[in-house]
């Protein structure tokens, strides 16, 4: 069973939604650096302002400033057992550095998951997403609505839009995906770590096609 896992994919492909089923699955730690990053806007501190400002534009965050938030943010869980990086690498800088990582920490990475799926449909999910600012729990009011409208069925709490999710945000968000961490693809593939998966379909078939490559 491969338990070393990083997904990759453009926004919206349903990274965050399969990443907590896997998590919750396999009882490995489930770590997204958006969710993290988010988590800092809380904060009214000098860097939450600095995230704030890329994260909006529908830019990167810089490869400097993300790897050491990300270094810190790893040091925090143990990753022997396994576990599902979302959101991260996002720049060849970026993969050389998580694998130093691991490589330095005796840990292994078993495979990297490509959730692919076409920019029209990306569109389309992005714009029906919500989420719960409070457990992290990630709605579509088109294709997963909550039971209770616009509550977190989880916790209760209200759902809210993600800043990023509007319109001309999207665009620049794949245009970035697409020069910045599209190039990933081909990274990981020299390393024969790659495994493509179709990730258009309900949440559950795109979940069984995952299980079948962790099983394999
Ligand atoms: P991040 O939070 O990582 O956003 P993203 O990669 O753009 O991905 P998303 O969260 O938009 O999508 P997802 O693939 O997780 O899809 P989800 O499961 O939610 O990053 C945000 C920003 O933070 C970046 O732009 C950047 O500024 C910064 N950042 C983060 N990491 C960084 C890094 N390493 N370096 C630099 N900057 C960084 O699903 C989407 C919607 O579709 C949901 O509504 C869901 O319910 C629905 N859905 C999911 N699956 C299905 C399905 N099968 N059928 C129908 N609907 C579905």
């Amino acid at each position: 069973m491969k338990t070393h896992i990083i997904l990759l994919g453009p926004p919206g492909a349903g990274k965050g939604t399969q990443g907590q089923l896997i998590g919750e699955k396999l009882n490995i730690p489930f770590i997204s650096s958006g969710d993290a990053l988010r988590e800092e806007f809380g904060g009214n501190t000098e860097i939450a302002e600095k995230f704030k400002k890329y994260i909006n534009a529908g830019l990167l965050v810089p490869d400097d400033v993300v790897e050491e938030f990300i270094e810190t943010l790893l040091d925090k869980y143990n990753l022997e057992k396994g576990f599902i990086f979302d959101g991260f690498p996002r720049t060849v800088h970026q993969a050389g550095f998580i694998m130093d990582y691991l490589k330095a920490k005796n840990i292994p990475l078993d495979v990297v998951l490509y959730l692919s799926i076409p920019d029209e449909e990306v569109v389309k999910r992005i714009s029906g997403r919500r989420i719960c600012p409070k457990c992290g729990a990630v709605y579509n009011i088109y294709f997963n609505p909550p039971k209770n409208d616009n509550l977190c069925d989880k916790c209760g709490a209200k759902l809210v839009q993600r800043d990023d999710d509007k319109e001309n945000v999207v665009e620049k968000r794949i245009k970035v995906y697409e020069k910045e961490t599209a190039p990933l693809i081909e990274f990981f593939k020299e390393k024969q770590l790659l495994k493509e998966i179709d990730a258009v379909g309900s949440v559950e078939s795109v979940q069984y096609r995952i299980q079948e490559v962790l099983n394999g």
